[in-house]
Protein backbone atom coordinates (compact mmCIF):
# COMPACT_ATOMS: atom_id res chain seq x y z
CA UNK A 1 0.00 0.00 0.00
CA UNK A 2 1.16 3.36 -1.03
CA UNK A 3 0.96 6.72 0.59
CA UNK A 4 0.79 10.04 -0.53
CA UNK A 5 0.84 13.30 1.38
CA UNK A 6 1.17 15.59 -1.81
CA UNK A 7 -1.91 16.39 -4.05
CA UNK A 8 1.03 16.24 -6.88
CA UNK A 9 2.29 12.59 -6.00
CA UNK A 10 -1.78 10.96 -5.90
CA UNK A 11 -2.09 12.60 -9.58
CA UNK A 12 1.02 11.27 -11.01
CA UNK A 13 -0.40 8.22 -9.40
CA UNK A 14 -3.72 8.59 -10.83
CA UNK A 15 -2.32 9.21 -13.65
CA UNK A 16 -0.36 6.23 -14.27
CA UNK A 17 -3.25 3.73 -13.06
CA UNK A 18 -5.54 5.71 -15.70
CA UNK A 19 -2.78 5.26 -18.86
CA UNK A 20 -2.79 1.61 -17.46
CA UNK A 21 -6.55 1.08 -18.20
CA UNK A 22 -6.95 0.46 -14.56
CA UNK A 23 -10.44 2.07 -12.84
CA UNK A 24 -9.95 4.02 -9.51
CA UNK A 25 -12.31 4.20 -6.47
CA UNK A 26 -11.75 6.39 -4.21
CA UNK A 27 -13.42 6.81 -0.63
CA UNK A 28 -12.93 9.94 0.94
CA UNK A 29 -12.49 9.82 4.77
CA UNK A 30 -11.84 12.04 7.45
CA UNK A 31 -10.02 8.87 9.24
CA UNK A 32 -10.53 7.02 12.80
CA UNK A 33 -11.50 4.70 10.59
CA UNK A 34 -14.23 2.37 11.63
CA UNK A 35 -16.40 -0.61 10.11
CA UNK A 36 -18.96 1.93 8.63
CA UNK A 37 -15.63 3.36 6.51
CA UNK A 38 -14.48 0.10 5.84
CA UNK A 39 -17.84 -0.79 4.36
CA UNK A 40 -16.93 1.44 1.84
CA UNK A 41 -13.78 0.89 1.33
CA UNK A 42 -14.93 -3.06 0.83
CA UNK A 43 -17.26 -2.25 -1.85
CA UNK A 44 -14.99 -0.04 -3.34
CA UNK A 45 -12.60 -3.03 -3.85
CA UNK A 46 -15.14 -4.75 -5.88
CA UNK A 47 -15.93 -1.68 -7.96
CA UNK A 48 -13.01 -0.99 -9.56
CA UNK A 49 -9.39 -2.08 -10.35
CA UNK A 50 -7.57 0.26 -7.26
CA UNK A 51 -8.78 1.84 -4.43
CA UNK A 52 -7.80 5.27 -2.83
CA UNK A 53 -8.63 6.29 0.48
CA UNK A 54 -8.12 9.61 1.47
CA UNK A 55 -7.87 11.06 5.32
CA UNK A 56 -8.04 14.56 5.40
CA UNK A 57 -9.68 16.34 8.51
CA UNK A 58 -11.16 19.48 6.05
CA UNK A 59 -11.38 22.36 7.88
CA UNK A 60 -13.53 24.29 5.48
CA UNK A 61 -16.58 22.21 6.50
CA UNK A 62 -16.29 22.23 10.40
CA UNK A 63 -17.60 26.00 11.89
CA UNK A 64 -15.99 28.32 14.16
CA UNK A 65 -17.08 26.49 17.50
CA UNK A 66 -16.85 23.23 16.49
CA UNK A 67 -14.64 20.34 16.93
CA UNK A 68 -12.10 20.92 14.09
CA UNK A 69 -9.01 21.12 16.68
CA UNK A 70 -10.61 18.02 18.86
CA UNK A 71 -11.40 15.72 15.81
CA UNK A 72 -10.23 12.37 16.84
CA UNK A 73 -7.11 11.19 15.00
CA UNK A 74 -5.45 7.21 14.91
CA UNK A 75 -3.00 7.92 11.29
CA UNK A 76 -1.15 4.58 12.05
CA UNK A 77 -4.50 2.63 13.28
CA UNK A 78 -6.13 3.72 9.90
CA UNK A 79 -3.27 2.99 7.79
CA UNK A 80 -3.17 -0.47 9.46
CA UNK A 81 -6.77 -1.02 9.02
CA UNK A 82 -6.53 0.25 5.24
CA UNK A 83 -3.49 -2.34 4.62
CA UNK A 84 -5.20 -5.24 5.73
CA UNK A 85 -8.03 -4.13 3.52
CA UNK A 86 -5.93 -4.26 0.36
CA UNK A 87 -6.21 -0.73 0.03
CA UNK A 88 -4.10 0.56 -2.95
CA UNK A 89 -3.08 4.21 -1.97
CA UNK A 90 -3.99 6.18 0.85
CA UNK A 91 -3.61 9.97 0.79
CA UNK A 92 -3.11 12.28 3.14
CA UNK A 93 -2.42 15.30 2.83
CA UNK A 94 -1.67 18.59 4.92
CA UNK A 95 -4.40 21.47 4.73
CA UNK A 96 -1.64 23.60 3.56
CA UNK A 97 -0.91 21.38 0.11
CA UNK A 98 -4.79 21.09 -0.12
CA UNK A 99 -5.37 25.08 0.54
CA UNK A 100 -2.54 26.67 -0.74
CA UNK A 101 -1.74 30.09 0.37
CA UNK A 102 -3.84 32.32 -2.54
CA UNK A 103 -6.27 29.00 -2.99
CA UNK A 104 -9.48 31.30 -3.75
CA UNK A 105 -12.30 29.21 -5.46
CA UNK A 106 -15.07 27.41 -3.29
CA UNK A 107 -18.13 24.75 -4.55
CA UNK A 108 -21.52 25.97 -3.10
CA UNK A 109 -24.69 23.75 -3.17
CA UNK A 110 -28.05 25.11 -3.85
CA UNK A 111 -31.40 24.11 -2.31
CA UNK A 112 -30.21 20.77 -0.87
CA UNK A 113 -28.27 22.12 1.68
CA UNK A 114 -30.53 24.89 2.68
CA UNK A 115 -32.75 22.73 5.12
CA UNK A 116 -31.69 19.49 7.76
CA UNK A 117 -27.75 20.07 8.84
CA UNK A 118 -27.18 22.87 6.46
CA UNK A 119 -28.79 25.29 8.32
CA UNK A 120 -27.49 24.39 11.95
CA UNK A 121 -23.99 24.31 9.99
CA UNK A 122 -23.64 27.55 7.66
CA UNK A 123 -20.96 27.35 5.49
CA UNK A 124 -20.62 23.12 6.08
CA UNK A 125 -21.76 21.95 2.82
CA UNK A 126 -19.46 24.49 0.70
CA UNK A 127 -16.82 22.93 2.58
CA UNK A 128 -17.67 19.45 1.81
CA UNK A 129 -18.18 20.19 -1.48
CA UNK A 130 -14.86 22.49 -2.48
CA UNK A 131 -13.02 19.23 -0.71
CA UNK A 132 -15.01 16.41 -2.74
CA UNK A 133 -14.47 18.42 -5.92
CA UNK A 134 -10.68 18.74 -4.99
CA UNK A 135 -10.19 15.20 -3.77
CA UNK A 136 -12.21 14.10 -7.19
CA UNK A 137 -9.80 16.08 -10.07
CA UNK A 138 -6.89 14.75 -7.40
CA UNK A 139 -7.18 10.95 -7.34
CA UNK A 140 -9.00 11.28 -11.04
CA UNK A 141 -11.19 8.40 -9.67
CA UNK A 142 -14.29 7.07 -11.53
CA UNK A 143 -15.95 5.95 -8.78
CA UNK A 144 -16.80 7.45 -4.99
CA UNK A 145 -18.54 5.41 -1.94
CA UNK A 146 -20.36 7.53 0.56
CA UNK A 147 -22.35 6.03 3.45
CA UNK A 148 -25.91 7.15 3.65
CA UNK A 149 -25.06 7.99 7.76
CA UNK A 150 -24.55 11.82 6.40
CA UNK A 151 -27.89 11.49 4.13
CA UNK A 152 -27.89 14.97 3.23
CA UNK A 153 -24.08 14.80 2.04
CA UNK A 154 -24.44 12.06 -0.50
CA UNK A 155 -27.44 13.50 -2.32
CA UNK A 156 -25.79 16.56 -2.11
CA UNK A 157 -22.56 14.95 -3.89
CA UNK A 158 -24.74 13.08 -6.30
CA UNK A 159 -26.00 16.49 -7.74
CA UNK A 160 -22.63 18.25 -7.16
CA UNK A 161 -21.13 15.40 -9.32
CA UNK A 162 -24.14 15.35 -12.38
CA UNK A 163 -24.16 19.58 -12.28
CA UNK A 164 -20.55 20.06 -12.93
CA UNK A 165 -19.76 17.16 -15.10
CA UNK A 166 -17.31 15.58 -12.65
CA UNK A 167 -17.69 12.15 -14.69
CA UNK A 168 -17.81 10.29 -11.16
CA UNK A 169 -20.31 7.85 -10.11
CA UNK A 170 -21.24 8.74 -6.54
CA UNK A 171 -22.57 5.58 -4.68
CA UNK A 172 -24.33 5.67 -1.46
CA UNK A 173 -24.06 2.72 1.11
CA UNK A 174 -26.25 1.57 3.71
CA UNK A 175 -25.34 3.28 7.12
CA UNK A 176 -23.53 0.42 9.44
CA UNK A 177 -24.58 0.32 13.02
CA UNK A 178 -23.25 -1.47 16.78
CA UNK A 179 -25.18 -4.30 17.26
CA UNK A 180 -27.39 -2.41 19.45
CA UNK A 181 -28.27 -0.09 16.81
CA UNK A 182 -26.08 3.17 17.57
CA UNK A 183 -24.99 4.50 13.80
CA UNK A 184 -21.28 3.93 14.09
CA UNK A 185 -19.21 7.56 14.02
CA UNK A 186 -16.18 8.32 15.19
CA UNK A 187 -17.58 10.89 17.06
CA UNK A 188 -19.04 8.29 18.82
CA UNK A 189 -15.39 7.62 20.82
CA UNK A 190 -16.25 11.24 22.88
CA UNK A 191 -19.55 9.78 24.35
CA UNK A 192 -19.10 9.12 28.45
CA UNK A 193 -20.92 5.36 29.19
CA UNK A 194 -23.95 7.36 30.38
CA UNK A 195 -23.99 8.85 27.14
CA UNK A 196 -23.41 6.38 25.10
CA UNK A 197 -26.42 4.39 26.42
CA UNK A 198 -28.55 7.57 25.90
CA UNK A 199 -27.72 7.75 22.47
CA UNK A 200 -29.39 4.65 21.47
CA UNK A 201 -32.42 6.93 21.93
CA UNK A 202 -32.29 7.77 18.42
CA UNK A 203 -31.81 4.66 16.25
CA UNK A 204 -34.48 3.05 18.21
CA UNK A 205 -36.86 5.94 17.75
CA UNK A 206 -36.40 5.86 14.26
CA UNK A 207 -36.83 1.85 14.27
CA UNK A 208 -40.11 2.35 16.14
CA UNK A 209 -41.24 5.13 13.58
CA UNK A 210 -40.64 2.41 10.88
CA UNK A 211 -42.88 0.46 12.37
CA UNK A 212 -45.47 3.03 12.67
CA UNK A 213 -45.27 4.36 9.30
CA UNK A 214 -45.28 0.74 7.77
CA UNK A 215 -48.65 0.01 9.41
CA UNK A 216 -49.92 3.25 8.38
CA UNK A 217 -51.89 4.09 11.39
CA UNK A 218 -50.36 6.72 12.33
CA UNK A 219 -50.39 10.79 10.66
CA UNK A 220 -47.01 12.39 10.05
CA UNK A 221 -47.52 14.71 12.90
CA UNK A 222 -47.98 11.62 15.39
CA UNK A 223 -44.94 9.80 14.30
CA UNK A 224 -42.65 13.30 14.64
CA UNK A 225 -44.36 13.79 17.96
CA UNK A 226 -43.22 10.29 19.08
CA UNK A 227 -39.81 10.32 18.12
CA UNK A 228 -39.11 13.69 19.92
CA UNK A 229 -40.88 12.25 22.73
CA UNK A 230 -38.50 8.89 23.01
CA UNK A 231 -35.37 11.30 23.03
CA UNK A 232 -36.65 13.60 24.85
CA UNK A 233 -36.86 11.01 27.57
CA UNK A 234 -33.07 10.62 28.26
CA UNK A 235 -32.02 13.63 30.69
CA UNK A 236 -29.03 14.41 28.58
CA UNK A 237 -30.22 14.73 25.14
CA UNK A 238 -30.58 18.17 23.15
CA UNK A 239 -32.79 17.72 19.85
CA UNK A 240 -31.15 20.24 17.07
CA UNK A 241 -33.32 19.25 14.59
CA UNK A 242 -35.54 16.26 13.65
CA UNK A 243 -37.54 16.61 10.43
CA UNK A 244 -39.67 14.53 7.83
CA UNK A 245 -38.60 15.35 4.26
CA UNK A 246 -38.78 14.15 0.37
CA UNK A 247 -36.13 11.18 0.46
CA UNK A 248 -34.83 12.81 -3.58
CA UNK A 249 -35.66 16.65 -2.98
CA UNK A 250 -34.81 16.66 0.74
CA UNK A 251 -38.29 19.29 0.88
CA UNK A 252 -40.88 18.95 3.60
CA UNK A 253 -43.73 16.60 3.40
CA UNK A 254 -47.00 16.47 4.93
CA UNK A 255 -47.68 12.81 4.50
CA UNK A 256 -45.63 9.45 3.75
CA UNK A 257 -47.22 8.75 0.13
CA UNK A 258 -43.84 8.79 -0.96
CA UNK A 259 -40.21 7.74 0.61
CA UNK A 260 -40.09 10.28 3.49
CA UNK A 261 -36.76 10.77 5.08
CA UNK A 262 -36.91 11.07 8.51
CA UNK A 263 -33.28 13.02 9.33
CA UNK A 264 -31.86 13.79 13.08
CA UNK A 265 -29.52 16.20 14.63
CA UNK A 266 -29.38 15.24 18.43
CA UNK A 267 -26.80 16.71 20.91
CA UNK A 268 -26.10 13.93 23.61
CA UNK A 269 -24.38 16.07 26.40
CA UNK A 270 -21.54 17.86 24.36
CA UNK A 271 -21.48 15.36 21.49
CA UNK A 272 -23.21 16.15 17.97
CA UNK A 273 -25.26 12.95 16.85
CA UNK A 274 -26.94 12.34 13.18
CA UNK A 275 -28.64 9.61 12.40
CA UNK A 276 -31.51 8.95 9.53
CA UNK A 277 -33.48 6.16 8.07
CA UNK A 278 -35.57 6.18 5.07
CA UNK A 279 -39.83 5.58 6.24
CA UNK A 280 -41.62 3.76 3.55
CA UNK A 281 -45.62 3.47 4.34
CA UNK A 282 -46.36 -0.68 4.12
P1 LIG B 1 -16.31 10.94 7.66
O1 LIG B 1 -17.25 11.41 8.70
O2 LIG B 1 -14.98 10.40 8.05
O3 LIG B 1 -17.05 9.84 6.82
C1 LIG B 1 -16.47 9.30 5.67
C2 LIG B 1 -17.51 8.45 4.96
O4 LIG B 1 -17.90 7.38 5.79
C3 LIG B 1 -18.79 9.26 4.65
O5 LIG B 1 -19.25 8.94 3.34
C4 LIG B 1 -19.75 8.78 5.71
O6 LIG B 1 -21.11 8.87 5.33
C5 LIG B 1 -19.30 7.32 5.86
N1 LIG B 1 -19.76 6.78 7.14
C6 LIG B 1 -19.52 7.26 8.39
N2 LIG B 1 -20.15 6.50 9.31
C7 LIG B 1 -20.80 5.53 8.64
C8 LIG B 1 -21.64 4.43 9.04
N3 LIG B 1 -21.94 4.19 10.30
N4 LIG B 1 -22.13 3.64 8.06
C9 LIG B 1 -21.85 3.86 6.76
N5 LIG B 1 -21.07 4.88 6.33
C10 LIG B 1 -20.55 5.69 7.26
O7 LIG B 1 -18.13 12.43 5.80
C11 LIG B 1 -16.98 12.82 5.91
O8 LIG B 1 -16.02 12.13 6.60
C12 LIG B 1 -16.48 14.11 5.23
O9 LIG B 1 -17.54 15.03 5.17
C13 LIG B 1 -15.89 13.88 3.83
C14 LIG B 1 -16.92 13.30 2.85
C15 LIG B 1 -14.65 12.96 3.91
C16 LIG B 1 -15.41 15.25 3.25
O10 LIG B 1 -14.48 15.85 4.08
Amino acid sequence: MKTYEEPAAIWDWAKGQREAGKSIALVPTMGYLHEGHLSLVREARSRADRVVVSIFVNPTQFGENEDLSTYPRDTQGDLDKLAAEGVDAVFLPSPATVYPAGYNTYVVPSTLSERLCGEFRPGHFRGVCTVVSLLFRMTQCHVALFGKKDYQQLRILEQMSQDLWLGVEVVGMPIVRENDGLAMSSRNAYLSQSERQQALSLSQALAEAEKMVRAGQMTLPEVLKGIRAHIESQPDTKIDYIELVDAQTLEPVSDFSEPTLCAMAVFVGKTRLIDNRVLVRG
